[in-house]
């Protein structure tokens, strides 16, 4: 992994873990009969749903293997957000049906988001795999493997109102050993005319707050320093006890997290432009663990558009949001997801995204070219009308605009001092610490005789940088 890929880690989508394989423990103590393989696409609440399918199949016997080649049971955790993920991920299945043919023992199964988009054709037409599990269906894995292992193509895609896999505790992939992610919701209630998401992950719900506070407690003592709460939508998270009658807000659970130690940094993704409260930003004011950073996604940047798409915010109210952020949180890190050339937009239209991008100085940004979902409101709605070329054009004009916004904000945090917590050495370097500043920012600086280690917080003084990297020095 490059710089510039540290710098999109830890993030929505991050290009560089697209199709990584779940590393098993280095000194696991079970012995298993059985090795599962699973590899992973898409956002972090994919990634995070992996661990959760690594929980079950261990209590079902199975361990993690990173080799094909010795699985009984290969797996991918699929996504369904663009096109171009589908025909991944359909190449990927193509090659396992290869490996199958060499060992007709294998099971090949598909999770996640496609299963529910394209449980038949995956299962009748093209033969390709053998159990096809939808994202609230894991519990039954254990259950469906047996029924596959018996000849028979197993499915189960039912989408729930209610499972949250909150009694889960999910197995961490040990790479790091000091960041982690907690799913706190599942599912999505924003109705955004362009996503799959709704129809692939069900309604919203929330999961317990006790069992989030318990997960997130127990990863600060097993030395975990940073914690992500994960949703679609973190801004709507609402959740009553039954017993107290207690409702517990965003904001109050992110309090809760942040109080579990001050040397346990807390992080969110995604926000609702429309959600996201002065409750919510004057928490993260208060405590300093709490990471002023906010992935804050715009789409477009022209109110009609953002109306064809029911973001249900004009251009006008946005940039009243990002100015709140920036009095309530003058050093908070803003991120943004971008489309470009949705159905109808004009050339004026794309221009208002790009001077949206300079109103709010995003630090970074995912960048994307509309890509038509079936059965999505966008595709029963409107014409998919903005050639190929002009979208891609749009899409290097955004994308430009960022890497100067990148870069300006970065120069901009020249010789200022950050608290950096340190994640492990540069890959480049042995002799230099990577770490993340609150806003999210990689900072790169030599070790010198200090006798530090990962996890330790440390103020780092900015005296360079590129467009993806913060270079700099130990404060004395
Ligand atoms: N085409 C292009 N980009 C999309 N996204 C979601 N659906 C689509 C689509 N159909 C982008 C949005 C979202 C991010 C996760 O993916 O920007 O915020
Ligand atoms: Fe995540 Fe959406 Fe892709 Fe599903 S379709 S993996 S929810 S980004």
């Amino acid at each position: 992994m490059n710089m510039m890929d540290l710098m999109t880690d830890n993030k929505v989508h991050d290009e560089s873990r697209q199709g990584e394989a779940y590393a098993p423990f280095a000194n696991d103590p079970n012995q298993y009969k059985k090795k599962f393989y699973i590899e992973s696409y898409g956002c972090q609440m994919n990634f995070s749903d992996s661990e959760i399918v690594a929980s079950i199949l261990n209590s079902a016997g199975y361990g993690a293997t990173r080799d094909t080649e010795e699985a009984d049971l290969v797996l991918l955790n699929t996504c369904s957000i663009r096109e171009k993920a589908e025909q991944t991920i359909r190449k990927r299945l193509t090659e396992f049906r290869k490996a199958k043919m060499r060992r007709p023992g294998m099971l090949v199964g598909v999770l996640g988001c496609m299963a529910e988009r394209l449980k038949a054709n995956l299962l009748e037409e093209e033969k390709l795999v053998d159990m096809v599990v939808g994202p609230d269906a894991y519990r039954t894995l254990p259950g469906l493997i047996e029924e596959a292992e018996g000849g028979q193509k197993s499915v189960n895609v039912l989408l729930s109102r209610d499972e949250t896999y909150a009694d889960i505790s999910p197995v961490r992939l040990e790479s790091n050993g000091m960041s982690a992610f907690i799913s706190i919701m599942r599912g999505c209630n924003n109705m955004c005319s362009f996503c799959v998401v709704p129809f692939t992950r069900g309604r919203e719900r929330s999961r317990d707050a006790k069992s989030i506070i318990a997960e997130a407690q127990d990863l600060f003592d097993r030395g975990f320093r940073e914690v992500t709460l994960l949703g679609q939508n973190v801004d709507s998270y609402y959740f009553v006890d039954e017993k107290s009658n207690e409702t517990v807000s965003f904001a109050m659970l992110m309090e809760r997290v942040a109080l579990i130690s001050p040397d346990l940094r807390v992080r969110f993704s995604t926000s609702h432009p429309k959600d996201i409260t002065d409750e919510v930003l004057y928490t993260m004011a208060k405590y300093e663990n709490i990471c002023k950073y906010i992935h804050l996604p715009v789409q477009s940047g022209n109110t009609r558009v953002l109306q064809l798409m029911n973001r249900t915010y004009t251009r006008e109210w946005y940039m009243k949001k990002v100015d709140r952020i920036k009095e309530i949180l003058p050093d908070c890190g803003i991120s943004s997801d971008i489309i470009a050339g949705f159905c109808s937009e004009t050339e004026e239209e794309h221009q208002d995204t790009l001077s949206i991008m300079d109103y709010s100085q995003y630090d970074y940004s995912y960048m994307f070219f509309y890509s038509e979902r079936p059965g999505t409101l966008a595709a029963r709605r409107y014409k998919d009308d903005v050639p190929e070329e002009v979208k891609k054009r749009r899409l290097q004009e955004i994308v430009d605009k960022q890497y100067h916004l990148s870069l300006e904000s970065n120069k901009r945090d020249v010789g200022k001092t950050y608290k950096v917590l340190i994640e492990g050495e540069s890959k480049k370097d042995e002799n230099a610490w990577m770490g993340r500043n609150s806003q999210n920012k990689v900072i790169v600086f030599a070790k010198e005789q200090y006798n530090l280690k990962k996890g330790d917080y440390v103020y780092v003084t900015v005296t360079d940088c590129t467009k993806g990297t913060l270079l700099g020095v130990i404060e004395k």
